[in-house]
């Protein structure tokens, strides 16, 4: 290849371009894929080394002549482009510029932070724990013991070979970490994400959200527990609901307590409260001794009480939303309209 020749018909070639689509086409032409540059370049390799070496500068060195006339070419059209629209009036400087796709927060993330809100006025703190635990902050401390029959319907994901370790079935043992390094009295609450290894359908989840909530002070009793349940769900639903109260099991609570709202959304049942007219939404109870005493409180002097409100749930009622695998499908569809 007579390379100075080559280059001097490829500068002239790109020089005529009047738009950028004839522009590809010589650059193609040159240096694409099958380009006359490309193509030589690629036999390189079948050459005697001193011709490979001189043949590889010459057209390397082509190759970068026309990639930098494209480029500037390429600057001096769209250049062009924007100077004549600029004088035939179709450009208009004092347009305001295409509006930005701003996203939003997860459904969980809103109604998460205004329960934290909520609570942080009423002097609780926030808390934070692992979502892989050790099973003595899982069970153990909450009063779950080994050969506990609760363990069953936790369906639990263990991690490593000695069950030692686990995902967190439940916000629960934040308490116990809480009891651990704050020195009561003292009220705090703990969202976040849970695990539990079981099939799932439209309203079981593998992954769903929890907020745990925990208060030890003197003298506690189901009157405070119940108006503390009583603010938290007048803030969900915006208006005072009928709440009922009924026996619940939890080894960490005595008495535990499932503390049902009448649904908001009807009177007569509906498809929300599944024609129950009651909702199931706040587990609770008195803190049990054993667990006072787990997390070094000495439950002679200090009561308290405890809730784990289904996060996943409340949103679910709070939006509508019928399927809880939505919630962590990644479907911007269903994102969007949040
Ligand atoms: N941790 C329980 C669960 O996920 C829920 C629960 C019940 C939490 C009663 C509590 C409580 O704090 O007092 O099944």
């Amino acid at each position: 290849m007579d390379f100075e020749a080559t280059s001097r018909q490829a500068l002239e070639e790109i020089a005529r371009c009047a738009d950028a689509s004839s522009l590809r086409a010589v650059e193609r032409e040159y240096v694409g894929r099958k380009g006359t540059v490309t193509s030589l370049l690629a036999t390189l390799p079948t050459l005697e080394p001193r011709e490979r070496r001189e043949l590889g500068r010459n057209a390397n060195r082509l190759k970068q002549v026309i990639l930098e006339a494209v480029e500037a070419r390429s600057a001096e059209l769209a250049a062009a482009e924007v100077q004549a629209r600029r004088s035939d009036g179709s450009f208009d400087a004092t347009l305001p510029p295409a509006p930005l796709d701003a996203g939003s927060l997860h459904p969980i993330t809103q109604v998460t932070r205004e329960l934290e809100d909520l609570f942080e006025s009423m002097g609780y703190a926030i808390l934070d724990g692992p979502e892989v635990e050790l099973d003595f902050y899982n069970f153990e401390a909450l009063n779950i013991g080994r050969d506990h029959p609760a363990r069953d319907s936790q369906d639990t994901f263990y991690c490593g070979p000695d069950d030692h370790l686990l995902l967190r079935t439940h916000t629960s043992p934040v308490q116990v970490r809480a009891m651990q390094t704050l020195t009561p009295p003292f009220r705090v609450i703990a969202p976040g994400r849970v695990f539990r290894n079981e099939a799932t359908d439209a309203t079981h989840d593998h992954t769903f959200f929890q907020m745990e909530g925990m208060v030890v002070d003197r003298g506690i009793s189901l009157a405070h527990m119940l108006g503390a349940m009583k603010t938290l769900l007048r803030k969900i639903f915006g208006l005072d609901p009928d709440v009922r109260l009924r026996p619940g099991y939890f080894p960490f609570v005595e008495p535990g307590i499932e503390l049902d709202a009448r649904c908001p959304f009807c009177r007569e049942g509906c498809n929300v409260c599944k024609a129950r007219r009651w909702i199931e939404l706040l587990p609770c109870g008195l803190v049990h001794p054993h667990v006072l005493r787990s997390g070094g409180i000495d439950p002679d002097e200090w009561s308290g009480f405890a809730f784990g409100l289904g996060l996943s749930r409340l949103v679910m009622l709070r939006f509508g939303i019928n399927d809880v695998r939505l919630l962590l499908g990644s479907d911007i569809r269903f994102l969007e309209q949040f």
